[in-house]
Order: structure tokens, then sequence, then C-alpha cells
């Protein structure tokens, strides 16, 4: 049954981001997803949903739930925010239209084609040499190792200073939730090493290498299309948005293929299914599983009353497994139909990198299909602890080469 508050409001009495929920993920999202179609978090005093439908009608109707409040748990426009609010991500049309316009451009299909053979050859490179090694880390190694080279390398970003992106988009997913312990510590490293400087460095245009996506959102600016400052920014996007969640994403579809020995084999039976791969990794375990919008007035969702300015957060991961969507949403099966999951969102703001990610991860499990026989666990799996991700920091193995 269903609990409710003083306001009769239904309620979830949990912390979602307390070490409890991140160590089980999966009953965090179910006890979500069996509080109603949407509940009351009293912890933090936001609105939770975790089913498919009630976050499509959220998702689709911006005039109603705000993205330019903030899509984390802080409301930008009332609070301080820890960063000058993104301009594609935390921006309603108008503000949204151009800058989404010219990033859709230059990350769509025809614009990334020329990167598949690149980032191709870069998995293969990488995969051979683990495979020469036997034993190693596929998280750090592969999982990370991979985004980490070809994204900032696809944007134009100097090789100096690399060091700061992991630290500074730990802050940026830690930042979209609760000011806990975890945000405080992301905030002291990058606060000590100057990494707020790097990334400003790295938005300006000078410092982009010409022929980068960097370089063309400049080029846009340019034509006139935005402003050279909203350049400047989308350029952080690709910073803050597109490396850790692909990283994840990558991971999480690893282990799963590690820990589902039967799809594992059908994956190298078939490496073309790589990229079904990655997407059913990415229903099964979301890895960047919550993402929120604010009403922008009193308004009610699936006969809840909502007031304004409230924050709605939606776990995207606890609606990927919503049996009332999923025919056997827990088995983790690369043949099945994902078109669908929320991972990356739907509507106006879904992903836009979302071609980028999926070409990343289909060269890395496509080259591990054809490189690798058999991945056998040689070690615990180590959990990352980042409020708005989920995936591992470490997942020892031992590789049999194919
Ligand atoms: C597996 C990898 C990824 C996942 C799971 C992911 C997830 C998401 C989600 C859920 C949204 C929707 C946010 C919202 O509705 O408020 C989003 C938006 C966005 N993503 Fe990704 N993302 C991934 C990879 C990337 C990559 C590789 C890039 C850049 C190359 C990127 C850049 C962005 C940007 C700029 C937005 C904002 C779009 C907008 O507001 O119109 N993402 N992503």
């Amino acid at each position: 049954m269903t609990m409710t508050d003083k306001l009769d409001r239904p309620i979830l009495d949990i912390d979602p981001f307390g070490r409890e929920s991140m160590d089980n993920p999966l009953e965090l999202d179910r006890a979500i997803r069996e509080a109603g179609p949407v509940a009351w978090v009293p912890k933090y005093g936001f609105w939770i949903t975790g089913q498919d439908e009630v976050i499509r009608e959220v998702f689709q109707d911006w005039r109603r739930f705000t993205s330019a409040m903030g899509t984390g748990l802080t409301n930008v426009l009332r609070e301080e925010p820890w960063r000058t609010p993104s301009v594609i991500l935390e921006a309603d049309p108008p503000i949204h239209t151009p800058n989404r316009k010219v990033l859709s451009r230059v990350l769509s299909a025809a614009a990334l084609r020329k990167l598949t053979d690149d980032f191709r050859a870069e998995a293969e490179r990488m995969v051979d040499a683990l495979v020469e090694r036997r034993r190693f880390d596929i998280a750090a190694d592969l999982a990370f190792a991979f985004p980490f080279k070809v994204l900032p390398d696809a944007v134009g970003l100097q090789p100096e200073g690399r060091q700061h992106l992991m630290p500074y988009s730990t802050l940026n997913f830690n930042a979209m939730g609760p000011k806990n312990d975890l945000y405080h510590a992301a905030r002291k490293i990058v606060e000590e090493n100057g990494t707020f400087e790097y990334v400003a460095r790295q938005m300006a245009e000078e410092n982009l290498i010409p022929g980068g996506f960097g370089s063309e959102i400049y080029a846009a600016a340019h034509a006139g299309e935005i402003t050279a400052a909203e350049a400047g920014m989308l350029v952080r996007a690709f910073i803050s948005a597109g490396i850790d969640t692909t990283v994840f994403g990558i991971g999480i579809a690893i282990k799963a293929l590690m820990d589902n020995p039967d799809q594992w084999e059908a994956l190298r039976a078939d490496p073309s299914l790589a990229r079904a791969a990655f997407e059913e990794g990415l229903r099964w375990m979301a890895p960047s599983p919550v993402i929120g919008r604010t009403t922008t007035a009193p308004t009610t969702l699936a006969g809840v009353q909502l007031g304004g300015e409230e924050k709605v957060m939606m776990w995207l991961s606890a609606a990927n497994r919503d049996p009332l969507r999923w025919e056997n949403p827990d088995a983790f099966d690369i043949r099945r139909r994902t078109v669908g999951h929320l991972s990356f969102g739907t509507g106006i703001h879904a992903c836009v990198g979302q071609m980028v990610a999926r070409l990343e991860a289909e060269a890395v499990l496509g080259a591990l299909a054809r490189k690798v026989r058999r991945i056998k666990p040689a070690g615990e799996p180590e959990r990352v602890y980042i409020n708005w991700l989920r995936g591992y920091h470490s997942i020892p193995v031992e590789v049999v080469p194919a």
C-alpha cells in the first residue's frame, strides 16, 4: 500500500543518493516503481517517478516541466548554481533551439561517418595491447581509456591537461545531486588542482585544435547562428556530459556480457550485434539513472497534484525495467528490441551525443568480440559512487584470446 503524508501526498521515505541505495540499485529502482506513479521524497523535498508512461509525459511537455530551473536538485534560478547553467541542457526554447540545432548538426550521423574508421582502429589497437597482457582492469584500461582518448581528440582538445577531464566530470555529475560528502570531496579536488581554469581555457576558440567538433561549433558562431559565449558553453557540454556517461555505459555492457555467458557467446558468434549489446546494457542499467525537471506552475501528474516550482526526478533506470513496458525486464538479452529505453532521455532534450556514444561502444565491443574468446573475472568489481551515475570504476579480468 502506498504511504501518504499529512498533505495526502504519496511518499517514498528513502534516500536515493545514500550509500545503501547506491549499493542496491535494483532494489532502489523497484521501491521507486512501487511507490506509485509519482511519490514525494521527504528527505529532499522532490517528486520521484520510475514509471515509463509518466516519465514520457514529463519529457514531452517542457512548458509544464522546465529544464531552465536546472535538471538536478538545485533550482538554478533561485539558488546559487555551482557554475553558469548550460545553454542547452538547462534551457528551454527559444534559448535551447539554436544551440541544439548546432550540436545536432555537428553530431549528425553524416558528420560522424568520418570518425568511424578512427574509432575502430583505436579500439583494435587498445584491445590488441590488452589481450597481450592477459590480465588487466577492463573498466579502467578499456571502458575508461577509450572514451577519454577518442572524445577529446574528436572535440579538438589539446593533449595537455586532459587529466582534469575526469575530476571535472565527476564533480558535474555529483553536483546534479545533493550537496553531500561526494559532492564536497569532488569539488575540493577540482578547486585544489586548477581544473576550473583548465576548463575555461579549453572552452576558448584559440585553444581548440582545428577540424574538431569544437571548431565546428565556433564556425556556427561566426556564421551568426549562436553567440561566441554560447559556443564556449557548448564545448563545455562535451567536457561535462560526453565522457563519463559513455565510460560507464561501455563498462556496464561488458560486465553484463561477462555475467551472461550465453549473451557473450551470441555476440562472439555475430560481432555485428555489438551496438545492440550496448543498447541492451543501457536499458539493463542506465549509467545516468536520473534526470529532473521543475514544474512551472501547479499541475497534475498521473492523478497526483504537484505544486509550482517543484522538482520532479525521473528515475530512468527504474522505467527501463518497468514491467508494464518491458517483457521479462530483468533478463539481459542482446537480441531484444530495445527501442524506447529511456537512458538517453526523450523529447527535445534527448541526448544529442547518443550517436557518438553508440559509435564508441560499437568499436570497443566489436573489437572485444573479434579478439577475445573468454573474459574471466580476476577480482571483485568496484562500483562507482557518484550521485548522478552508475557503473564500475574497476573490473579486474583475465582474457583468453580468440
Ligand atoms: C551512454 C552515454 C550517454 C548517456 C547515457 C547520456 C544520457 C543523456 C540523457 C539522459 C540526456 C537527457 C537530459 C535531459 O533530458 O535533461 C542527455 C542529454 C545530453 N547529452 Fe548525453 N548521454 C550520453 C552520451 C553523450 C555524449 C557522448 C555526448 C557528447 C558528445 C552527450 C552530450 C549530451 C548533451 C549536450 C545533452 C543535452 C541535450 C539537450 O539538452 O538538448 N551525451 N544525455
